[in-house]
């Protein structure tokens, strides 16, 4: 998941988090406006804030972004159905 925010005044660096629905959280740090986060769960709902800081101070919480993360899907079948010259993919949902 790719995040970017437009810089804040003052901030020498921020603090992107990605908090899971399951508890589980990844955090990025970055003096530049974006976060590369490639290490989610799929299957999870996530909710993502950034904070500034300088060498002193974090600012409070930016207004969470949502973000829900789809698994790949399992079990691809293919078959043929000759009677009406039809092919039929299935895969578990
Ligand atoms: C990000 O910065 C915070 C605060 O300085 C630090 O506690 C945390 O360990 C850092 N995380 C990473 C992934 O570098
Ligand atoms: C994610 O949020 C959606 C919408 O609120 C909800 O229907 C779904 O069950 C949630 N998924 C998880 C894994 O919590
Ligand atoms: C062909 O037959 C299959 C199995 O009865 C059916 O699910 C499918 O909709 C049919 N395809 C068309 C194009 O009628």
């Amino acid at each position: 998941v790719a995040v970017s925010w437009e810089p804040s005044k003052g901030a020498l660096s921020y603090t992107a988090v990605a908090q899971g629905s399951g508890g589980y959280a990844s955090v990025c740090n970055n003096s530049d406006t974006a976060c590369l986060f490639s290490d989610l769960l799929c299957g999870l709902n996530y909710s993502i804030t950034v904070t500034a800081s300088d060498d002193r101070c974090s600012s409070a919480e930016s207004s969470a972004v949502k973000i829900s993360t789809p698994c790949v899907p399992q079990k691809v079948t293919a078959k043929m159905v000759c009677s009406n010259d039809t092919g039929v993919v299935s895969w578990e949902e």
